[in-house]
This record gives structure tokens, sequence and C-alpha cells, in this order.
């Protein structure tokens, strides 16, 4: 392995003089705030080399030295790598970026390096003389996994931490609340996943497909998994956004407490988790009581995840039923708000307002722009450029994950061998060319472009071999868009990412990704019978 095989790509890496071996006799070297990366490198090192690197002090024989220090304009999360005669030398400007070197060190031993135990017990592991400096271009470079629609159990949420940390990707946005399930243990609201958690059966394919698989889905998770894997990732520097979707995509929590659609319009307790895909037109009714409600949920969600941003959702809530509700209008009414659209923004600026006052900073779909929110709200813009734009222009936060670039539930390539050919066909070179800011913002607006993030939407998607061939390789090209300096997307040089991208597949052998292929679906990753999605339609809005 060469250290020009690297990705994301590092913003100098230069190869310079002789390398050194990994071998029996090599320590590692913890310096102060280095410790959690040592015990994690060591970890994953010694489970892939036999080789048990015994803490030391790095001052005679071959040593890896972790230490936090001056790294000039690098930042907390940029870091210098060196690697000469006398072994690796890992400087971060933080705790942080000692962490990211460490997973540039992992890409430079091998894709072996990547596995969970030896293949040639007393192997020399050779490291080429390299010096690799390097910082993320964005300080938010996620993906967002939605359980709700299949359920992933937790030991994937576990393995994907994993898969996002040898990337440099540092968020974890988890959908967790929807029409078809609801994810999250809430103490005060039992029946959310008593209730919530299971639906009968499930839409295989798309929307208007006539077909189900006839099989109760569901699952959830409980606190104490949450807070294993809110720690799971806070020790590889990944921060967990939950989404708590309001006020439309409530189905799943309205089958579990009626009390919370709108009554006087349907019979909410015939309601049942939904079993089909799209937007249901059953959202919550706009009332103390549903605001109290979901301020508990909240209360208990504030307690289980310390990031500072909460995603409320707030994307497609239809209007039909608060325009058929006559306490829906009431409010409206009684508030003075600016019709059904004044209602939704209401809601967001309840939560918006109640948030801000815990000190932390609500996020949500562009939707939730069209009612003015407080000035430390975020939006995430997933229609295009056009709501991060506006965002950024009135001067919030940003972080554009635009689906016609980064929905990675959309199909790969053309043709019927995907193996559920959903939505428009966007490459992985169509995501390596993506650009988080818009040519557009000016300097100063461009400042509120926090990141990007790859979104998987799970209709299609009900287990972790479907789920990795919807996400991989173009997750590695979502993070090389998020971590690198690239310059402008018609200058980008895709040849080099391919190239590179050569040996990152072998990585992803080694880990175990069941990526999709280059040259198109293995034979066992197609699925005939499965009806997709036209692709020659508009883009599809679920
Ligand atoms: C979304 O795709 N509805 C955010």
């Amino acid at each position: 392995m060469t250290a020009a095989d690297l990705i994301p790509a590092p913003r100098a890496v230069r190869t310079a003089g002789a390398g050194c071996a990994l071998d029996e006799d090599t320590v590692l070297a913890a310096g102060p705030g280095t410790e959690a990366t040592a015990r994690r490198l060591r970890a994953v090192l010694q489970a892939a080399t036999g080789y048990a690197l015994p803490p030391g002090r790095g001052d005679g024989g071959t040593a890896i030295r972790l230490a936090v220090g001056d790294t000039g304009t690098l930042g907390p999360e940029g870091y210098r790598l060196t690697v000469d005669a006398t072994g690796a030398t890992l400087l971060g400007g933080g705790p942080a970026g000692v962490f990211w070197a460490a997973q540039t060190l992992r890409q430079l031993l091998g894709p072996d390096a990547f596995r969970r135990a030896p293949l040639t017990p007393g192997r020399r592991w050779t490291l080429p003389g390299t010096v690799v400096e390097d910082a993320p271009r964005f300080r938010w470079r996620g993906l967002l996994l939605d359980v709700a629609r299949h359920f992933l159990p937790k030991d994937g949420i576990l393995r994907y931490l994993d898969l996002m940390a040898a990337h440099k990707l540092n968020v974890l946005h988890l959908h967790l609340t929807d029409d078809q399930g609801w994810r999250l243990q809430i103490r005060r609201h039992p029946r959310l996943t008593e209730i919530g958690s299971w639906r009968a059966r499930t839409k295989l394919g798309h929307r208007a497909s006539p077909l189900w698989d006839e099989r109760p889905h569901g699952g959830f998770y409980t606190q104490d998994d949450i807070r294993e894997i809110v720690a799971y990732a806070a020790e590889r520097h990944i921060t967990v956004v939950p989404e708590i979707d309001v006020p439309g995509h409530s189905q799943a929590a309205i089958a579990a407490y009626p009390e919370l659609g709108n009554t006087d319009v349907i019979d909410t307790t015939a309601l049942s988790v939904w079993d089909t895909w799209g937007v249901s037109p059953n959202v919550l009714a706009p009332t103390d009581t549903t605001l109290r409600f979901y301020e508990e949920v909240f209360e208990e969600v504030l307690e289980l995840f310390p990031s500072e941003f909460v995603h409320i959702g707030g994307d497609e809530c239809p209007k039909d039923q608060w325009r058929r509700s006559a306490t829906a209008q009431a409010r409206i009414k009684g508030l003075g708000l600016a019709g059904e659209d004044g209602l939704q923004a209401w809601f967001i600026g309840h939560f918006d307002r109640w948030l801000s006052a815990r000190g932390r900073r609500l996020i949500g779909w562009d939707e939730i722009l069209e009612g003015g929110l407080a000035p430390g709200a975020a939006v995430s813009s997933w229609r295009g450029y056009a709501g991060g734009i506006a965002a950024a222009r009135a001067g919030h936060d940003v972080v554009m994950c635009p689906e016609q670039y980064v929905y990675l539930d959309h199909r790969q390539a053309p043709g019927e061998d995907e193996p559920v050919p959903i939505g428009f066909v966007r490459t992985l070179e169509d995501v390596y060319r993506f650009d988080p800011v818009p040519a557009q913002l000016t300097g100063d607006e461009r400042r509120h472009v926090l990141g990007t993030q790859a979104n998987l939407w799970s209709e299609v998607t009900e287990d972790q071999g479907r789920v990795d061939y919807q996400v991989f390789p173009r997750l590695a090209a979502l993070a090389e868009v998020a971590w690198s300096d690239l310059p402008a997307p018609a200058e980008r040089d895709h040849a080099d990412f391919e190239r590179r991208m050569a040996a990152h597949y072998r990585r992803l052998d080694a880990l175990g990704v069941a990526y999709r292929p280059p040259s198109g679906p293995r034979p066992w990753q197609r699925r005939p019978g499965i009806l997709g999605r036209p692709i020659d339609g508009p883009p599809p809005h679920r």
C-alpha cells in the first residue's frame, strides 16, 4: 500500500526517506489526551496483526507515538503523521486529530490491517516513509441511517460507527421515528415502542407495488442501547444526532396514542403502524396535549443524546387533516396564524424555543424555513440547494444533503440489474462531483455551510447486506467530498479517485462490506421480482 492510496485524500502527503516495520517489539506511546485513541488503535491493530503493542515510552526501538500538540493551522481535527525509521508519530491538533491520524495509519498498513484476525501470524508489517498533513474541510461529515422504515439492530449501528470512523465521518443522524415505525424507548410513553415499533407487514418495492411480504417487522433501541451507541460513537469522535420527526411522518406514534392525531377528522383508534411507503396523511394534531406529549419525549431524548443539535424533522407534513379539523382551525384563528402553513411554523417554533431554552439547537428539514426560525436553528437542505441557500442567506447554519446528489436509496446504475431500481441514477462519480457549497453563496454566507451528509432512506434496504449495497462505495466519495479540500466539481480528478478506490475496495473487502462492485451487482445481490420506481419521471418525493 502506498501513501498515495488514501481515502479520503489528505491535504498533503509526501513519501520521504526510510519507513519502518511493525512487529512484536513495537510499542505504543500515548501522550496525555490520546489514551482513548491508543486503546482503540491497539485493539484494531492487535486483532489484525496479533502483536500486543504494549505501552512504552517510545524512545528506543520502533514505536507508534500519539500526542496532542501544535499542528500549526490544522485545527483540533487536523493532524501531522510522520513515518520514519523510528516508527510513526501521530500529532493531532486535539484528541480528534490524533484519532483521524490513526485512521490514516491503518490505511497505510494495507487492507489486511482492517481484518479482525491475522492472516499470517508473525508477518512483518511495513509502513512507508511518509509525512501526511491533514485537516477536514467541513465540521459536519455525516451519514443518515433511517432505522424507522427498516429497523437496523444495535450491532448494525455499532458496525456503521466503525465504518464511518474509518472514513473520517463524524455525525450519525439517526432517523428514529416515522409513519412505519418508532424505534426509541420512551419510559414515560411505553406504547410508542410496544405498539409503534411493530408493523404487521411491509410493502415490497416502491409505494405503488401490489406486493407485501405478509410478515411482521419491527424492533427498537432501549435507552441502554442508546447510551451504548452514543458512548461507542463518542470514543470514535462521532456525534449521534437524533431525529424525532414532527408534525408529519407520525402515524406510528398516533397508532400507539390515538389522542395525538386529528380525532375530529378521522377515527384515529383505527390506525395502525403504516405498512406502505410514501407520506401518510395522518399527522399530529396541533393541540396542547400533543405539545406536552412531545416535550416529554424530547426530555428523555435530551437525557440520552448530548448532541448540540436535535433534529425535529418538519418535512412533508400534509395539511389536509388540519384543513378539515375544527380544532386546528380554531387554533389558527386564535393565534392569528397564516393558515395551515402558519400552524406548521407555530409547531416547529414551539420546539425551537423549547430546545433553545435547554441549551440545544434545533435542526430540521428545509420545510422548517417556511415559518421563520430562532437564530440558532439549522437546516438540512434536502430539496436541492435552494433551501440551504435561503437558510444561509438568512444567517442559519446548513447541512447540505440534496436528494439530487446524496440520497443513497437512489439506484447506482441504469438497467434492471439493480436490486431495487428506485429513483434516478446517482453513480459513484455523481457523488464525487457533489459540492456542498453552492457557487451562489458569498464568503460570509458560505461559512454557514456546516458540511454535508449522505442520507440512506431504508424503504428497500431491509437488512445489513442491502444497506451496505446502497451505501458503499458511494459513502467513500461522500467522505472525500466532506473531508478533502477538493477543487470545483468539474476540475476534480475522478480518475485518481477511481485509482485510489481500487485500493479502497480491498479495505472494504477486509471489513466485510457488501458494497456494489464497479461491474454491477453480484448474482446474490440481484433481486428479481421486486418492483422499482420508474426512473424517467420527475425526481421522486417520498
Ligand atoms: C426527506 O427526504 N423527506 C427529508
